[in-house]
């Protein structure tokens, strides 16, 4: 799967160690508040073990399942919910938790039908990674692992086809493994 790749960008260790920093400013964040964390599946799979075990808060947190890709490198533009039920988030402050911040569509709709249909003190949203690329929708993150140039990455995670998401590094997929 490695010799997939065309280029590591973050190996484990640098994963971890950015989580403990971005595990302390979030508990630091909401200390003393009821905090729910919204997890967007299956890509924040990795991200949310490692980084909810670093956060020493009482919180609580489900997951939500969308997809967006439907097998491309390109957001679709369209994102489906697999599950009707959404989270009890009431009355809770509500962190989002997404693999990476693309073209921001998923986020965009993840947090408009969490606000909209469900009444939380505050939403906020947290990702592993951020392309740089311009963005159509208004959602931005609030917390960010690392910014990454706009290349198609796969890993911790993130998969292509869905593969590659159990491959503990995070690396650039080589062109000549995506299919034309
Ligand atoms: P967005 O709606 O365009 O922001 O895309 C969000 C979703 O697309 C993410 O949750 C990922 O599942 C997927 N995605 C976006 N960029 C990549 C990538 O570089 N590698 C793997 N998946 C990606
Ligand atoms: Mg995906």
């Amino acid at each position: 799967m490695r010799n997939h790749l065309e280029r590591i960008l973050y190996h484990e260790s640098t994963i971890l160690a950015r989580l403990d920093e971005m595990a302390q400013e979030i508990a630091r964040d909401y200390a003393g508040k009821d905090l729910a964390v919204v997890a967007v599946m299956n890509g924040s799979l990795m991200f949310l073990a490692d980084l909810l075990r670093r956060i020493p808060l009482p919180l609580r947190f489900d997951c939500l399942a969308v997809a967006s890709y439907h097998g491309g490198t390109r957001s679709s533009g369209r994102v489906d919910f697999l599950q009707n039920k959404l989270p009890d988030i009431d009355g809770r402050h509500v962190l989002v938790l997404d693999d990476i911040l693309d073209s921001g569509i998923t986020l965009d709709a993840v947090r408009r039908r969490l606000e909209t249909e469900r009444s939380p003190l505050s939403v906020r949203v947290c990702v592993l990674l951020r392309k740089r690329r311009p963005r159509e929708s208004r959602v931005d993150a609030d917390y960010v692992g690392f910014d990454i140039a706009d290349e198609f990455v796969v890993g911790y995670g993130l998969d292509y086809r869905e593969r590659y998401r159990n491959l503990p590094l995070i690396g650039v997929l080589g062109a000549e493994h995506i299919a034309g």
